[in-house]
């Protein structure tokens, strides 16, 4: 049945009537797009639209950089596949199978491919392939896939879907933010965060130092390159990133890529951005939002994670009082159990806050801001901070359906801090 399915889906090239490109329709928050058109950036006045697959390989057609995502609110049923190649070729194939039928009953969908990279820094353009399964996926299914075309396929890997929205399992989620300049750190931090095998990743921002340069960004991919196929990785938009048109080139993710929300299983994991092109979009759009999904969609647990803090004690940069003020009531309101962000390199972890005050039933601000950019020492003396480490460290947080137990590594392994929540009353 799932073949059956499969054949219905890949992906498709917004063309209106007359033929010209032009933007698709809005859709809803989070929900899966199979067209590709990466918006333009800041310094990119272009959308790019993907070419389809054609059986034209280049002089480097094997994939490189092979990446799993989430597209959709929807993980369940979901997922995108990204990988590189040189500009030249054009095969954007996959061959995909629940992994108990592969290969025999494997199915090879049509992809496409795009270039980007003419408001890039240091290497000009690049060809990255993409396709996008909408709602043609299994829940809680292994699965195992290969990308490329005939003739120059990649190494198989496999991916395990989580559970419908809503379902309940344990799941383990590792969180790190900051990594921009230093990216041997970067990759001992994920070589360790995958010594605790956790189910996904959520990255809250500066990966790199100027979003605009490929060879960081090449470095930061590089250092996840034997994770980043077979677990996603959920990132948020950082001010390092600055709306570079190779941010959204680079990833797939819902709805316009900056804010959406994703469920894993009983988990609600809101994804902001607090780098905008005007403070509407943090105190009026995402505001709503917010408001919006947390409403429509009662969570057992309600994470969510941006990249400037609202609470942190660090002296460098401290709280981001525009974010605080517009967003901090509605996590509030419905009772957030977690904010993650980062922009302060340090660790930190708030008391738990509601209505500006410390409260045993509030939300938990975690500063997660450890992955190798260097270290903000200062600290301000503030009410709500509880813990603070100027230290490399990463974050793993197990989720059941009674607690999630968190606890913050140095890139030794030591434990640095742990705190338990609980479900709000
Ligand atoms: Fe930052």
């Amino acid at each position: 049945m799932m073949i059956a399915l499969l054949a219905l889906s890949g992906c498709r090239f917004y063309q209106d009537d007359a033929g010209d490109s032009s933007p698709p329709p809005a859709l809803p928050y989070g929900a899966c797009d199979p067209v590709i058109l990466i918006p333009s950036g800041v310094l990119v006045d272009s959308p790019i639209s993907a070419e389809p697959h054609q059986a034209v390989f280049g002089a480097e057609p094997e994939p490189w950089h092979v990446r799993y995502q989430w597209p959709s609110m929807d993980p369940s049923r979901s997922a995108a596949f990204l990988w590189r190649t040189d500009v030249d070729t054009l095969a954007s194939q996959i061959r995909i199978a629940p992994t108990r039928e592969w290969p025999n009953g494997a199915e090879t969908l049509d992809g496409a491919s795009f270039l980007f990279g003419s408001g890039t820094v240091g290497q000009g353009e690049q060809r990255i392939h993409e396709l996008r399964l909408c709602e043609t996926l299994e829940p809680a299914t292994t699965y195992t896939y290969q990308v490329g075309g005939e003739g120059h396929w990649s190494g198989e890997i496999s991916f395990t879907t989580p559970g419908p929205p809503g379902s309940f399992d344990t799941f383990r989620v590792a969180f790190a933010g900051d990594s921009r300049g230093a990216y041997d750190t970067w990759e001992q931090m994920i070589k360790a965060m995958e010594t605790h095998a956790p189910d996904f990743y959520v990255f809250s921002g500066d990966m790199v130092e100027l979003g605009v340069n490929q060879e960081e960004w090449d470095a930061w991919f590089d250092a996840g390159d034997t994770v980043f196929g077979s677990k996603a990785m959920v990132p948020a938009h950082g001010n390092h990133e600055f709306l570079a048109q190779a941010y959204f080139a680079q990833f797939a993710l819902p709805g316009n890529e900056e804010w959406f929300a994703i469920q894993y299983g009983g988990l609600l994991l809101l994804t902001l951005n607090d780098t905008v092109r005007g403070n509407e979009e943090v105190s009026v759009i995402q505001a709503g939002f917010i408001d919006e999904t947390l409403s429509a969609y009662p969570s057992q647990w309600k994470l969510a994670q941006h990249h400037q803090a609202a609470y942190s004690s660090s002296g460098t940069h401290g709280s981001k009082a525009s974010v605080r003020d517009a967003w901090v009531p509605l996590f509030d309101k419905h009772n957030v159990n977690l904010v993650v962000a980062g922009h302060n390199h340090v660790y930190e972890r708030s008391v738990p806050i509601f209505q500006d005050s410390e409260s045993p039933t509030g939300t938990t601000y975690m500063v997660s801001g450890g992955a190798g950019a260097p270290l903000y020492t200062s600290q301000d003396e503030q009410w709500f901070s509880a813990v603070f480490n100027p230290i490399h460290h990463y974050v793993i947080a197990d989720f059941s359906a009674e607690q999630v137990d968190v606890v913050a590594r140095d890139l030794d392994g030591n434990v640095i801090d742990s705190f338990t929540l609980t479900a709000a009353p």
